[in-house]
């Protein structure tokens, strides 16, 4: 089984600020750092670390390089991302506050203009079984989707950032939903994690579904039995690509047949050593970083 994430790829741009930026106020930054972004190549990345061969597809323009360079030195295929002449790479203007939560301004670029033949070249790699992850930050979902289905692919979807026109996705198609709160709430109804859940099946009878909690850690419905696991306590610098790399490290799991609750355990473990450091792709963990974490509980 081949794995394909057709998904973004951003110059993050951090800032380090005593407050999120309020209307109509000027805010000096301590610091500013620009890391390799994206939910997109932050799953890419956290799929390759976890232990899974993976091809990412996508778009970046000339001033992308170090994206790649990245995608590379994690052991991802990039023979499936363009380079375009005409677009700028997209990039993400993110604060991040003493207590390590952030906010985030996308500017989509690149990522927004992927073409239907760019969609269909790449699938056409791809066939019976093999996986297809996709995120919310690219344009084309509705013919990545619906081509992936007839080659017979599976589909993870992670709608994030969500938006008016994920209702308009044919997520009927989607096997593997990985979704907060939020998202959740928005797609499946509710407002108690069970009853988000709940909508959720109701609504996606045929999904296996996970959804993260936050603080709260993440619930598991796997087509037949929900199983729960909670945050592992870290000291936060920095939650960036935090769901990343949980999707990232989840989806692994699960494609390697672990259990349920085993695919929690990880994935929950990933994600607590990435709040631990600050940026998107560099603070999602090896493999080998998070079999000592867990070692150490
Ligand atoms: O999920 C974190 C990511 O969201 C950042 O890397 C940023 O680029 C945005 O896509």
């Amino acid at each position: 089984m081949k794995i394909l994430n057709f998904g973004s790829l951003n110059l993050d741009q951090v800032y380090a600020v005593d407050h999120f930026v309020r209307p109509g106020e000027t805010l000096s930054s301590g610091s500013l750092h620009t890391f390799r972004g994206g939910k997109g190549l932050n799953q890419s990345v956290a799929l390759s670390r976890a232990g899974a061969g993976v091809y990412h597809a996508g778009c970046v323009g000339e001033d992308g390089k170090m994206l790649l360079d990245g995608l590379t030195q994690a052991g991802v295929d990039i023979s499936q991302v363009r380079i375009l002449s005409d677009v700028p790479t997209g990039h993400a203007i993110i604060q991040v506050d003493p207590s390590g939560q952030n906010c985030i301004l996308l500017y989509g670029g690149a990522n927004q203009a992927i073409t239907p033949e760019q969609i269909r070249e790449t699938l056409s790699c791809f066939g019976q079984g093999d996986l297809l992850l996709l995120q919310n930050e690219v344009n084309g979902l509705e013919q990545m989707m619906s081509e992936a289905k007839e080659r017979g692919m599976r589909i993870a979807f992670n709608p994030s950032p969500i938006d008016e026109n994920i209702s308009h996705l044919p997520l009927e198609l989607v096997e593997f939903f990985v979704l907060n709160e939020i998202e959740g709430a928005a797609l499946g109804g509710g407002k108690t994690p069970d009853e988000i859940l709940q909508g959720l099946r109701e609504r996606f009878p045929h999904a296996r579904i996970v959804l993260t909690l936050g603080k709260d850690g993440a619930m598991y419905f796997d087509g037949t039995q929900t199983f729960s696991h909670p945050i592992f306590p870290v000291t936060v610098v920095d939650t960036t690509a935090a769901g990343d790399t949980f999707t990232g490290y989840f989806l692994e799991s699960a494609c390697r047949g672990l259990s349920g609750i085993e695919c929690l355990r990880r994935a929950s473990a990933a994600s607590a050593i990435a709040v631990s450091r600050e940026g998107a792709s560099p603070s999602v963990p090896a493999h080998e970083e998070v079999e000592a974490f867990l070692a150490a509980f």
